[in-house]
């Protein structure tokens, strides 16, 4: 390897090691005991479903600090029925934390959304791409219609937090969770990245109903 892209990445790893600490002083010299009291446990009332995209990180977009959000992110903030990473951290979030909110926060101009939408092929992932494309399916006759691509894309967004949210909502983790308690809410947002605001798309549900027979678990 060149010498000059060995030093290039020697500083962008060392850089990090100096944010964090930066970032410790930045916190201990405001209250000396944070990270003390941190280690104690945790007790966040909120689950965040995100995208892996470096540009939508929960803590920093809400204004919210370490211990405040239990986070899951992947690519298109997608909640499968058989991930059993993302049901494992569903599961530990809402039967031993007992979280009070999800949220399921996808993000314009999300790079495996629009992936989702053309049909070019991209190796390995393209497997995951296509549970976004089965929301694409369901609702085709509506985004056929927009003709404007980045429209398109946003709106092909917003059903595909909307998707998440129903699949969520469809889980037995969640729905044995509100046969014993009335506080779990499923949010589905949209973080706009070119302002940094997030979108609530008022589709919170806390029952199942509105899942209809099929979906709603006896
Ligand atoms: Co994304």
């Amino acid at each position: 390897m060149p010498e000059k892209i060995k030093q290039q990445q020697a500083a962008s790893y060392s850089l990090l090691i100096q944010g964090n600490r930066d970032y410790v002083k930045s916190v201990t010299d405001v209250d000396p005991d944070f990270f003390t009291n941190l280690a104690k446990g945790q007790h966040p009332e909120v689950l965040w479903i995100g995208c892996a995209d470096s540009r939508v990180p929960a803590n920093s977009l809400t204004g919210t600090r370490p211990g405040d959000v239990f986070v899951h992110r992947n690519i298109a903030n997608m909640c499968i029925h058989s991930d059993m990473s993302m049901l494992s951290v569903l599961d530990y979030a809402v039967n031993i934390l007992k979280v009070k909110h999800i949220i399921v926060a996808g993000h314009y101009g999300c790079g495996g959304v629009l992936a989702a939408m053309g049909n070019n092929q991209f190796g390995l992932i393209d497997n995951w791409l296509r549970h976004i494309k089965d929301v694409y399916r369901l609702y085709a006759r509506e985004l056929d219609q927009i003709k404007d691509e980045k429209q398109r894309g946003d709106r092909f967004v917003e059903l595909n937090v909307i998707e998440q949210v129903h699949n969520l909502s469809t889980t037995s983790i969640i729905q044995n969770a509100w046969k014993e308690r009335f506080d779990l809410h499923i949010h589905g947002w949209v973080i706009d990245i070119s302002t940094g605001l997030i979108k609530d798309l008022n589709v919170s549900c806390s029952n199942t109903d509105n899942l209809g027979q099929v979906f709603a678990l006896q």
